[in-house]
């Protein structure tokens, strides 16, 4: 049987099908992107002609090291495709990002892109989004103050449940790529994304959300029974 990490590279294959000579390509932050970029980088190998734009320094580094030819988001600021991962993917292609600290520039990267798809094992596939801690990016600047904001927020926007700041295995708070911290809701269930989206954004201090709403149109999901592709 297919473990977690044969399928997320099926899915990542599978997903190349759509790369084609010439594209310029959001390149995703996670375990699944990193399929994905290693799968890319022997097609670059190959001769295929593609520049990627990075949504981390992870991913950034990886590439490098591969030899995918990158550019910044200010040399290419308009991509034909940005392909990543997410933390849950919910009814209309909702998605959950950020597990990995990077949402800020993903989701730049992906609105920067005429078509998100999104790379994953069906495992992330859910009724509901919500059981995924929502990372939630913000400033360094009053952290307790913001937090507790947020939780008023939340509540006013029907979810509960705690808010967390993120650390890092040795215990100092997780910095972001831009230098920001995260704090992550854990709320169970979200019953409505876009009103909760809209409310998080109205605190002051919040710089970027994991909700990907609207974002992504197609989902390439990978199980024991194959690969399904999901169009919104
Ligand atoms: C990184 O910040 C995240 O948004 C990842 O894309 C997401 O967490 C999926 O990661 P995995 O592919 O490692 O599950």
């Amino acid at each position: 049987m297919a473990d977690a990490e044969d399928l997320k590279r099926r899915a990542a294959a599978r997903a190349l099908e759509y790369v084609t000579d010439g594209m310029r390509l959001g390149l995703g932050t996670g375990s699944t992107a990193k399929h994905f970029v290693a799968l890319l980088a022997e097609r670059v190998a190959g001769g295929l002609k593609v520049v990627g734009v990075p949504t981390s320094e992870q991913t950034k580094a990886q590439a490098l090291s591969l030899g995918v030819p990158l550019a910044t988001l200010d040399e290419q600021p308009e991509l034909d495709l940005c392909i990543d991962g997410a933390d849950e993917i919910g009814p209309g292609l909702a998605l959950i990002k950020g597990g990995g600290g990077a949402l800020l520039r993903e989701k730049i990267v992906a609105s920067a892109a005429r078509e998100m798809i999104v790379i994953a094992d069906e495992t992330k596939l859910v009724g509901t989004l919500g059981v995924f801690p929502l990372p939630i990016e913000i400033v360094t600047f009053g952290v307790v103050a913001t937090t507790r904001r947020l939780e008023s927020a939340i509540a006013a926007a029907g979810c509960a449940g705690e808010l967390r700041l993120r650390h890092t295995k040795d215990g100092k708070p997780f910095v972001t790529d831009q230098g920001n911290v995260i704090v992550d809701a854990h709320l169970g269930q979200i019953a409505d994304p876009r009103r909760l989206a809209r409310a998080v954004e109205e605190v002051a201090g919040v710089v970027e959300h994991g909700l990907f709403l609207g974002l992504a149109r197609r989902a390439v999901l990978a199980g024991a029974d194959g690969i399904r592709v999901l169009e919104d």
